[in-house]
């Protein structure tokens, strides 16, 4: 059966977008063009990692957008010396859990910022996609040194890095579902 044409559009633009297509396509890209990100698409970014659950509500993260290239150069260093850390677009998102007012123990709220970090880093980098950008998440990273470049006291999770790609990637097999889920 073949669709009327303004429906196979709907379809396939819904395809384009829709987060499944998004996920599967995302790859790791660790050679960027030189081409800035427009300012409109950074805010899109930025708004996403927003969008994301925090325990309790409390948005215990931050993100810091490194403009400096001198800047970007010394967190290549504390990366291992990885180059696509300096990319057009570099975000490091750090855990905040005085952010997260509950009355739990240190070490819970600890583990809620670095979560509620994570995820924050995670939606970042699926808009990111979604916008036809790409990235690489950083998370080999002396923190110590990072802490002294971007001059904060908050601990990072991950760095990322995001730029138009060099190359297309296709998207690898991952693990099959039924060695993936533990049915018990
Ligand atoms: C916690 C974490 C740490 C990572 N650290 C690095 C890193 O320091 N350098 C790097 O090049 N890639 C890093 N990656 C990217 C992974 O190597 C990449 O996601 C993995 O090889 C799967 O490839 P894919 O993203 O294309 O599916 C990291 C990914 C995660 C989730």
């Amino acid at each position: 059966m073949s669709l009327p044409n303004e429906i196979l559009s709907e379809v396939e633009h819904k395809m384009d977008y829709n987060i499944f297509n998004i996920m599967i396509n995302r790859r790791s890209q660790r050679a960027f063009l030189d081409k800035e990100v427009e300012w409109w698409k950074i805010e899109m970014i930025i708004a996403a990692a927003d969008t994301a659950p925090t325990a309790g509500g409390f948005q215990g993260f931050e993100i810091y957008k490194i403009n400096q290239k001198s800047m970007k150069q010394e967190l290549v260093k504390a990366a291992n010396n990885q180059p696509w850390v300096d990319a057009p677009l570099v975000l490091v998102f750090c855990m905040n859990p005085s952010r997260v007012k509950m009355n739990f123990p240190d070490n819970i709220l600890k583990k809620f910022s670095l979560q509620d970090s994570t995820l924050a880093a995670a939606y970042a980098q699926l808009a990111a996609h979604a916008l036809g950008l790409s990235s690489i998440w950083i998370g080999m990273f002396d923190e110590k040194k990072v802490m002294d470049i971007i001059n904060t006291d908050l601990i990072p999770s991950s760095i990322l890095c995001i730029g138009y790609p060099k190359k297309l990637l296709h998207p690898k097999p991952k693990r099959n579902i039924k060695e993936l889920l533990h049915e018990i």
